[in-house]
């Protein structure tokens, strides 16, 4: 038994913000976002309940079933409407499920963290069929416009995928990884605003995700010459050609959304892979590369046959 992807679903606000609309307020400008990040415009303006609602419509739609299908919902997210209850029992009504749901915070990571641990109640017997994982994130909530460091960064998104146990769509390997003592380097406390050491960020995630990608790959016996699609998360673009310099993964097979939707936190995986889909590229047996890392620090890598 395994468990593939039935349908993706995604969810952008419509509010654009774009790098000379930060220009007109900050010290800093379209030509060094570009060529420091990679970023062009994001999305902002979003509420991550609603956009969790929306990417989750989608997804059941494009699985072809409705909302009594599913099994469980998993949510994961770092800007939840509100402590509690989880975002997730929003959603939970907003799509009329008839099933658990639980929030996870594994930040930027928690789409694939989110994976892993879906796939593994899926395993269970009588563990759930099928489970709408959900990776939904309004960071625009949390940044200080006034910091060009993070606010030119970071945008606001949600992606959905609906898993469903099938007999193709084999999770190959993965490694789950986290360095708390790192919590100092990107964080968001009650009530502040984002707080990030930019560059450390940027040294410590290409040697978390290449190490983790290396050590997922050795454990699935592929080499980076097996993986098709590689799908990292979308922080920055020369954070994504480091890892790939480090690890032997051709930029060639990664795909990326970064350019019109700035870092989406645990929607960039989910976004990626709708991209990906729209290439049409996620072919079944196609060896499928995902990686995300975040505040914690956490990362989360899994390869898949898909
Ligand atoms: N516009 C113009 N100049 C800026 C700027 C901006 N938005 N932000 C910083 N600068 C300046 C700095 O002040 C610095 O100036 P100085 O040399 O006079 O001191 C210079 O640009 C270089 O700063 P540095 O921080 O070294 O830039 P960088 O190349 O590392 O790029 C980031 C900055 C934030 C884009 C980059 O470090 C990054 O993406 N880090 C990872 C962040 C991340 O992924 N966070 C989310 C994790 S999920």
């Amino acid at each position: 038994m395994a468990v593939r992807i039935a349908g993706i679903g995604t969810s952008l606000p419509a509010k654009v913000l774009s790098n000379q609309d930060l220009e007109a307020t900050l010290d800093t400008s379209d030509a060094w976002i570009r060529e420091r990040a990679g970023i062009v415009t994001r999305h902002v303006g979003g509420i991550t309940s609603q956009l969790g609602i929306e990417a989750g419509n989608d997804a059941i739609k494009a699985a072809n079933i409705s909302a009594d299908d599913i099994d469980l919902l998993l949510l994961s997210t770092s800007s939840p409407d509100q402590r509690f209850p989880g975002t997730s029992a929003q959603i939970h009504a907003g799509l009329g499920l008839n099933c658990g749901a639980f929030d996870v915070n594994a930040a930027c990571a928690g789409f694939a963290y989110g994976y892993v641990a879906a796939y593994a109640m899926m395993m269970l017997a009588g563990g759930p069929k099928r489970v709408l994982n959900i990776g939904s994130d309004a960071l625009s909530t949390l940044v200080d416009y006034d910091d060009r460091s993070t606010a030119i960064l970071f945008g606001d998104g949600a992606g959905a995928c609906v898993m469903e146990r099938h007999e193709q769509g084999e999770l190959l390997a993965f490694d789950l990884g986290a360095d708390g003592d790192l919590a100092p380097i990107l964080y968001c406390r009650h009530g502040g605003t984002i707080k990030m050491a930019g560059r450390e960020v940027f040294k410590k995630a290409v040697r978390a995700v290449a190490g983790s990608i290396e050590a997922t790959l050795k454990r699935a016996k592929l080499t980076p010459a097996d993986v098709d699609v590689v799908l990292l998360h979308q922080a920055n673009i020369r954070i994504i050609e480091s890892v790939c310099t480090r690890t032997s993964l051709p930029m060639s097979k990664t795909f990326n959304v970064i350019e019109t939707t700035g870092n989406t936190s645990t929607a960039s995986i989910p976004l990626a892979m709708q991209h990906a889909a729209n290439q049409g590229v996620l072919e079944p047996n196609k060896i499928v590369l995902m990686s995300g890392f975040g505040a914690g620090m956490t990362w989360a890598t899994l390869v898949v046959r898909w």
